[in-house]
């Protein structure tokens, strides 16, 4: 699917921050540890990344970040509206990252897909990911709450 007169890929402005807050909520994509508001904030400080929403007139009915670290590309809270999905739009979004990161020379996207939400691996699968043969380690810095 390509994008459309019906929706726009676009850049993050402000004025979408209360909407993508929501987005993400209804997408089960909020998590206790994480404030999303100073996710957000941090996005915006990232010189090499995106923060595309896409939007059907003014409303936000998709969201994702990507990045580019200058060895792999990462993508985080990929989201598309309940309303919307299964119609082409979350392919559109990650065509779009992928697109996006090709352009700056990246040659490999890592991604996680957290535990519990294993029935989007099929998803990922028919974008052609793949399960790496290794694990993710993480530590956190800096806490939210
Ligand atoms: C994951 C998500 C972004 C997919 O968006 P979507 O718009 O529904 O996906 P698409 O319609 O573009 O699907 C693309 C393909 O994947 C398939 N697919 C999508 N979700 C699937 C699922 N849960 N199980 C099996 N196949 C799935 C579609 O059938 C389609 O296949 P096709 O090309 O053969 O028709 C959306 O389900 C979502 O926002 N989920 C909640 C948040 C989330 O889990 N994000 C990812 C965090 S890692």
């Amino acid at each position: 699917m390509e994008s459309t007169d019906e929706f726009k890929i676009a850049g993050f402005e402000e004025n979408h921050r209360d909407q993508v807050i929501r987005l993400w909520d209804r997408c089960g994509l909020i998590r206790p540890w994480n404030d999303p508001n100073k996710d957000i904030d941090r996005k915006l400080t990232d010189k090499n990344g995106a923060f595309f929403v896409l939007l059907r007139g003014a409303v936000v009915i998709g969201a994702v970040m990507v990045s580019y670290d200058g060895h792999r590309g990462s993508i985080y809270y990929l989201a598309i509206d309940p309303d919307c999905q299964s119609r082409g739009l979350g392919k559109l979004l990650m065509d779009h990252c992928e697109a996006f990161l090709v352009d700056l020379g990246c040659p490999k996207i890592n991604l996680f897909v957290r535990r519990g939400n294993e029935p989007v691996m099929k998803f990922y699968e028919k974008l052609g990911f793949e399960e790496d043969a290794a694990v993710p380690l993480g530590k956190r810095l800096i806490p939210d709450t």
